[in-house]
């Protein structure tokens, strides 16, 4: 980093930006295999946490790829880079006191640790738990069809790693439950935790 550039103090300080909001800040981190509802999750449970007041933000694979994130493919340093950029978006949020909800498939342990260690006590690791035979059988996008005839370089599960959470915060086993169960499951954890009231 340039030796020049000098850290300036908000005027509006972060206290004061979460007692306006009535709730305290997260960063909400969904990590699962491609097709293991991670985005549908995670707009269900941003729309609970919206409807009852609170101040919240998604952040999505797919679309931040389409913007922010459009230069990036998905080789291993590419992923590396877009969960990097993503961590620090995240506590951009979460500085501004939102409740915000990450959901990539942040395949490398490492990454996730980088992106808990930056947050601190509001990182809260949301695994979604879904097999990859089930991942694979859904195939929304009809992309596992095309990773395994090998049209697809680099794809998670098939051919480039996922590195499954041994300790998050909330375990989704989503083969056993709703959309809405799992949604409810997150935000249980947040009132529990005194996030939210
Ligand atoms: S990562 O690993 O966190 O950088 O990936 P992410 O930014 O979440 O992007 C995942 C979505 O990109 C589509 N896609 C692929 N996924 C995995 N591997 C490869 N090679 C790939 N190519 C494209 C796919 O639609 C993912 O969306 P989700 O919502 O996870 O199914």
């Amino acid at each position: 980093m340039d030796t020049n550039i000098v850290w300036h103090q908000a005027a509006v300080s972060h206290h004061e930006r979460c007692e306006q909001k009535g709730h305290q800040p997260a960063i909400l981190w969904f990590t699962g295999l491609s097709g293991s509802g991670k985005s549908t999750i995670a707009n269900a449970v941003d729309r609970m946490l919206f409807e009852r007041g609170c101040h919240t933000y998604l952040l999505d694979g797919d679309n931040v790829r389409h913007g922010l994130n459009k230069d990036l493919g998905f080789d291993d340093d590419s992923r590396i880079e877009n969960i990097r950029r993503i961590t620090e978006v995240a506590n951009l949020f979460a500085d501004a006191g939102l409740l915000v909800s990450t959901a990539f498939i942040s395949p490398f342990v490492s990454d996730r640790a980088h992106a808990r260690e930056l947050a601190g006590d509001r990182f809260i690791e949301v695994y979604v738990d879904t097999p990859l035979e089930i991942c694979e059988q859904r195939d929304p996008k009809g992309l596992y069809k095309k990773a395994r005839k090998g049209e697809i370089p680099h794809f998670t599960g098939i051919s480039s790693p996922y590195e499954a959470p041994e300790a998050a915060e909330v375990h989704l086993k989503t083969a056993d439950m709703s959309i809405e169960a799992a949604a409810t499951q997150v935000v249980d954890y947040l009132t529990v935790n005194g996030f939210i009231p």
